[in-house]
C-alpha cells in the first residue's frame, strides 16, 4: 500500500510541489548553524516547505503543521526534525560517555527513551546517531560519537538505530534515525571542524564506512551527508558516496539530507560555480533534501527546465521523502506526534530519570586509584573543590537538546548531598572558574581543603568547548585549574580528580600528581548522583575508554589500531633507539589506551585457550579465557578480544578489536569468557579492493584493554 499510496499522490503533484518536498528550513527555535534569514512561516504559507528543523513541543509543532495543512493543496504533512543526540529532555551521558559503557543494550534504551520523549514533543526525526570514527581529540565533535574504533562504533550505531526507530515507525514512541555525517567527517585534517579529508578508498571502506553500512543493515531510514570533502570531492556532491555506494551497493532506500547549508557550501569548496549549480550537483549526487540552504527551492525548477536535471531525479528525491512521512503514519494523522497531554505525561518520567542514572553509572571510567583512595568513606572529612562541583548547567553536556540545565539536572554537590544526607563533614568550594584568570575564590577553597582528610577536585571543560565548531589546539584542563591543583597538592592531602569533559584531555601532569582520577565525561541529567554514588562505592566503576588519551596534543591523531611502519619503535628497552618511528620527547604510547579502565576490585586473567592453531575459511576458532575477581568488591569487567593479521597483500593494523563482553563477577568469583572468530571477522579490502580474508598467520589477544599482550597464534588455511 505504501508504494501505491505514494505513487498515486505523486501523480497528482506538480513539479513545483515535488520540489518543495525537498526543502527544509529551520524554525526560529534553537540555532544549529548560520541564520537563514528567511521567514519560515511565510514559506510554509506559500507551500514551499517539506520539512522543518528545530521546531519542538507538541503545541508549536501542531500549530506549524496546521498552517502547513491549511495552505497545502494536497495536504502533505510537514516532517519535523531535531538533533536529539543524547536525550531530548531526560539527558543521558554524551555519546562518547555512553560508548564507554561497552553496553549496546543500555545505549539502545537511552535512544528509545529519547525517541519516546521527542516523539511526544512533535519531533519525527532525529539527526543521530553520529557514527563518525574520531581519532583526534582536537576535533570538538569527538563527544558526539563512539570514539576511535570501528567494531565498538558499529555496535553503538546499531543500538542507536534500533532504539530510535524501534520495529514500527508508526508507533508514537519511535522516530526516524539519521546516520551522519556521511562520510569521514571525523577525519578532518588536524582536528579542525569542517576541514579537508584526504584518504585512500581502502581506509575509507575499511575504517570509516562500516558503521554507516551497519546502520543501513539495521534499517536506518535517513542519512546526512558530511560538510567535508574527501580526496577533492565534497561529500554533498559526491556521486560516488551517495549514488554509487549508499544507494547503489548498499541499496539504501531512505532519504539523504544535506548538512545544513552544505549544498551552498559546494561554492566555497570551489566545486560549484553558484548556488544553482550546487543544487544540481547535489541532486545529481543523490542528496534528496536541502537543509536550510534554499538552493533546491530557488533553482531546481529552472535547472529542470534547462534540462540539467531530470524528472526521474526529482521524483526519486520526492518519493523518498513521502515514503518516510508514510512510514511515520503522518498521512493518517499529521498531528499524531503533537499531543500535549502525552507530552506532559511522558517528559521526565521517573523511570527515564532512573535509566539516565543507571547509564551514567556505566559510563564512568576510573583512570587511576592509588592506595585505593576510592571509594571514599562517609566518615571522612572531604573538601569538594573546583568549578564543576556545584555546576548543573554543564553537567548534561554539549548538544543536549531541550535538557533542563537546572532543576532536573543534578550537580555533583547535589549528588553528594543526596547520597550522604548529612554533609556536616563536607565542604564545597569553586576555587577557580573553568576559563578565567580570577584567583579571588582560590584562598577560601584552599583553607577548607587544608582541614580535610581528602580532596575531591571536580574539574574539566565547559559544555560548549565540545560539539560543533569548537575545535582546539590545546586539550589541557583549561584556565587556572591545573595551577589550582598544584596549590592543592602542596597541602599534602590525597586528591581525587573528577573530570567532566567532552573529549580526551592531556592529563599527563594530573596522572603523575593526583592519587585518583575518575573520567565522567558529561554524564547527563542524573550525572551528579552517578558521580557521588561512584565516589562513595555504591557503584563500582565499570566503563572503559572508547578513545585513546594522548600524553601530549602533538601525538594526535592517536589510535590503538595503527600500522606497524617499517621502523617500529619497540619502547625504551629497544637497543636501537635512533631511526625509529617515534616522538623523541614523549614516545608513542598513549597516556591511557583504548579499552582501558580500572575498577575498585581487581581482575586476574588466566588460562587463555584457542580451539585450534589452524582454521579453514568455513570454520570457527574458539578463544576462551578465565577471569577472576581477586579484589574486595563485586565488579564488572569488559573482556576484549583483538586480532592481528601478520602479513597481508596490504599492511594490516597492529591490533583490531573483534569482540568484547561485559561480565559481572562477585568477589572471588571466576568466569570463563568465550569468543568465536571466523574468516568473516578477518576481512579487509585487499590489494585488489576485494573485501575478503587472506590465508596466513594471525595473532589473537584477549585482555583488559588494547595494550594486552596475552596472545596465541593461529593460521587461516584454505
Ligand atoms: O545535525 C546537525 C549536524 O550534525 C551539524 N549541522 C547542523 C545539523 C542540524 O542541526
Amino acid at each position: 500500500p505504501k508504494a501505491e499510496f505514494v505513487d498515486e499522490l505523486m501523480s497528482k503533484m506538480t513539479i513545483e510541489e515535488k520540489i518543495y518536498q525537498t526543502v527544509q528550513f529551520t524554525s526560529d527555535g534553537t540555532v544549529t548553524g548560520p541564520k537563514s534569514g528567511v521567514n519560515f512561516i511565510t514559506l510554509i504559507q506559500q507551500g514551499k516547505v517539506g520539512s522543518i528543523l528545530n521546531a519542538t513541543g507538541a503545541k508549536e509543532t501542531r500549530e506549524i503543521q496546521r498552517i502547513n495543512l491549511e495552505n497545502s493543496r494536497l495536504k502533505i504533512p510537514l516532517l519535523f526534525g531535531h538533533d536529539v543526540i543524547h536525550g531530548y529532555k531526560t539527558i543521558f551521558p554524551i555519546n562518547l560517555g555512553m560508548a564507554s559503557s561497552f553496553d549496546p543494550q543500555a545505549v539502545e534504551l537511552a535512544a528509545r527513551i529519547a525517541a519516546t520523549e521527542a516523539a511526544s514533543g512533535g519531533v519525527h526525526w532525529t539527526f543521530a546517531p553520529m557514527v563518525d570514527i574520531a581519532r583526534d581529540a582536537r576535533w570538538s565533535r569527538v563527544s558526539e560519537g563512539s570514539g576511535e574504533d570501528n567494531f565498538l562504533g558499529i555496535q553503538m550505531a546499531v543500538a542507536n538505530v534500533k532504539g530510535f526507530q524501534g520495529d514500527d515507525l508508526s508507533k508514537t514512541n519511535t522516530i526516524l534515525a539519521c546516520a551522519k555525517h556521511f562520510a569521514a567527517y571525523g577525519a578532518a585534517e588536524a582536528g579542525r571542524d569542517y576541514n579537508t579529508v584526504d584518504m585512500s578508498e581502502r581506509v575509507l571502506r575499511d575504517t570509516y564506512l562500516p558503521a554507516f553500512k551497519a546502520t543501513v543493515d539495521a534499517g536506518v531510514k535517513t542519512f546526512m551527508v558530511a560538510f567535508n570533502e574527501i580526496a577533492g570531492v565534497p561529500s554533498t556532491g559526491s556521486k560516488f558516496l551517495i549514488r554509487d555506494v549508499l544507494k547503489g551497493e548498499w541499496k539504501f532506500d531512505g532519504l539523504v539530507v544535506s548538512d545544513y547549508t552544505g549544498i551552498n557550501e559546494l561554492v566555497a569548496h570551489g566545486f560549484a560555480t553558484d548556488n544553482k549549480n550546487a543544487g544540481e550537483l547535489a541532486l545529481q549526487a543523490g542528496v534528496d533534501m536541502d537543509m536550510v540552504g534554499g538552493a533546491f527551492m530557488n533553482y531546481m525548477k529552472s535547472s529542470y527546465d534547462e534540462g540539467k536535471l531530470t524528472l526521474a531525479q526529482i521524483d526519486d528525491a520526492c518519493k523518498r521523502i513521502l515514503d518516510v512521512k508514510y512510514d511515520l503514519g503522518l498521512f493518517e494523522d499529521p498531528y499524531r506526534y503533537s499531543d500535549e497531554k502525552r507530552e506532559k505525561e511522558t517528559i521526565y518520567k521517573p523511570e527515564f530519570l532512573e535509566a539516565s542514572l543507571e547509564i551514567a553509572k556505566k559510563s564512568l571510567v576510573l583512570l587511576k586509584n592509588n592506595n585505593n583512595i576510592l571509594p571514599l568513606k562517609t566518615n571522612q572529612k572531604i573538601a569538594f573543590v573546583g568549578p564543576l562541583v556545584s555546576d548543573e548547567f554543564n553537567i548534561i553536556g554539549s548538544w543536549a537538546a531541550l535538557g533542563d540545565r537546572s532543576g532536573f539536572a543534578t550537580s555533583v554537590k547535589e549528588g553528594v548531598t543526596n547520597y550522604l544526607k548529612n554533609v556536616s563533614n563536607v565542604t564545597f568550594d569553586q576555587g577557580v572558574e573553568i576559563q578565567s584568570t580570577k584567583r579571588d575564590l582560590m584562598q577560601k577553597a584552599l583553607e577548607n581543603a587544608k582541614n580535610a582528610d581528602v580532596i575531591v577536585a571536580v574539574m574539566g571543560e565547559r559544555e560548549n568547548m565540545t560539539g560543533e565548531a569548537a575545535s582546539q589546539t590545546t586539550i589541557d584542563l583549561p584556565g587556572l585549574q591545573k595551577e589550582f591543583l598544584a596549590e592543592l597538592k602542596k597541602l599534602g592531602k590525597p586528591i581525587v580528580l573528577v573530570v567532566l569533559n567532552g573529549r580526551p584531555l592531556t592529563l599527563t601532569w594530573e596522572n603523575e600528581n593526583m592519587d585518583a582520577i575518575l573520567e565522567t565525561w558529561w554524564p547527563g541529567t542524573r550525572g551528579g548522583d552517578a558521580i557521588a554514588q561512584t565516589l562513595f562505592g555504591a557503584n563500582n566503576p565499570n566503563g572503559k575508554l572508547p578513545i585513546s588519551f594522548p600524553r601530549k596534543v602533538g601525538q594526535l591523531p592517536l589510535y590503538y589500531n595503527h600500522k606497524n611502519t617499517g621502523r617500529p619503535y619497540l619502547g625504551p628497552t629497544d637497543p636501537e633507539q635512533k631511526y625509529k618511528s617515534q616522538y623523541t620527547d614523549v614516545g608513542n604510547s598513549p597516556l591511557y589506551p583504548f579499552g582501558f579502565g580500572l575498577s575498585y576490585t581487581t581482575f586476574e586473567y588466566s588460562n587463555m585457550k584457542i580451539s585450534s592453531d589452524k582454521i579453514k575459511f568455513n570454520e570457527k576458532l574458539k578463544v576462551s579465557v578465565d577471569v577472576k575477581n581477586t579484589g574486595n568488591y563485586d565488579g564488572q569487567e569488559i573482556v576484549q578480544l583483538y586480532i592481528r593479521d601478520l602479513v597481508g597483500s596490504v599492511t594490516r593494523p597492529v591490533k583490531e578489536l573483534k569482540g568484547f563482553e561485559k561480565i559481572n563477577l562477585k568477589k572471588g568469583e571466576t568466569k570463563t569468557v568465550s569468543f568465536e572468530i571466523s574468516s568473516e571477522d578477518l576481512k579487509f579490502y585487499t590489494i585488489e579492493m576485494k573485501n575478503e580474508a587472506e590465508a596466513g598467520n594471525f595473532e589473537v589477544f584477549v585482555g583488559e584493554n588494547s595494550n594486552t599482550d596475552r596472545k596465541a597464534n593461529f593460521e587461516l588455511v584454505h
